[in-house]
């Protein structure tokens, strides 16, 4: 199922009027959804499988895309700009439509899940900070990091004048390594490569793995995007099913 929407809303995203004049319509009896005449303007419809027609003709109605992109490393996470190639330039033509736009920034050189979409409710929500949609990112070091830097982690790290929240660091085997992945809630600018600069090491690559509890799909190469299923929309507000372990799956190719 879509998301359920305002059937006043929906016409009016349409070309039918204003909100108020959407709902006169609505009164007057002029508008069907599914054939039956809507009974209230309130009244919430699924713009993905409902029809809806006005005074007899049916609206074309415009989904939302959602979109997952394997973010290769050099492209910005932006919809346009004059100087640089942006991830909003990678889309096929058909998904390259206006109000598009990436949900959440990677920095030029990160790789990995991108989601993009072009409803704003959507990205709010996962973005928000009171919905703490957890981020998994694999990251390469300029040296190793150990059970101290993970301690540090847990406890909510300084960067700059603030404090992070708690993060988990996974170690492969619980040992000190350079490759590592970080689970973070937040998604402040640059926050993970600022954190491990916290802790004295400089992060040489940086990767996201997964999105709440939505993986990025392995069969994508860089560069490449597919349709988010129904299923993979809400995955991205689950908390991970199963906590990935102490190495935070790390033997495992991603
Ligand atoms: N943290 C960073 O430092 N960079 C990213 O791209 C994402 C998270």
């Amino acid at each position: 199922m879509g998301k359920m929407e305002r059937l006043d809303k929906i016409l009016a995203l349409h070309g039918v009027g204003s909100r108020k004049e959407a709902g006169l319509l609505v009164r007057r009896g002029s508008v069907l959804i599914n054939g039956v005449q809507a009974a209230r303007a309130e009244q919430k419809v699924d713009p993905e499988r409902d029809s809806i027609s006005v005074e007899g003709k049916e609206l074309t109605l415009r989904k939302h895309l959602y979109i997952m992109m394997n973010k290769p490393s050099g492209v910005l996470s932006a919809t346009r700009d004059p100087r640089a190639e942006t991830v909003v330039d990678l889309l096929p033509p058909k998904w390259r439509r206006k109000g598009i736009f990436p949900a959440g920034r990677l920095d030029k050189d990160t790789r990995g899940l991108l989601i993009l979409t072009d409803d704003g409710d959507f990205a709010h929500r996962m973005l928000a900070p009171k919905s703490h949609v957890w981020k998994l990112y694999e990251a390469e070091l300029d040296g190793p990091v150990g059970p101290e830097e993970r301690e540090r982690f847990r406890e909510g790290i300084s960067i700059g004048d603030r404090i992070c929240l708690p993060a988990e660091l996974y170690l492969p085997e619980g040992k000190p390594s350079s490759l590592v992945r970080v689970r973070i809630r937040e998604g402040k600018f640059h926050q993970v490569k600022r954190m491990f600069g916290a802790v004295g090491r400089e992060v040489t690559a940086l990767k996201r793995l997964r999105i709440g509890n939505l993986p990025l799909d392995g069969s994508l190469k860089p560069g490449e995007c597919r349709l988010m299923t129904e299923e993979e929309k809400s995955s991205v507000f689950e908390q991970e099913a199963e906590n990935p372990g102490p190495s935070g799956g790390i033997t495992e190719k991603c």
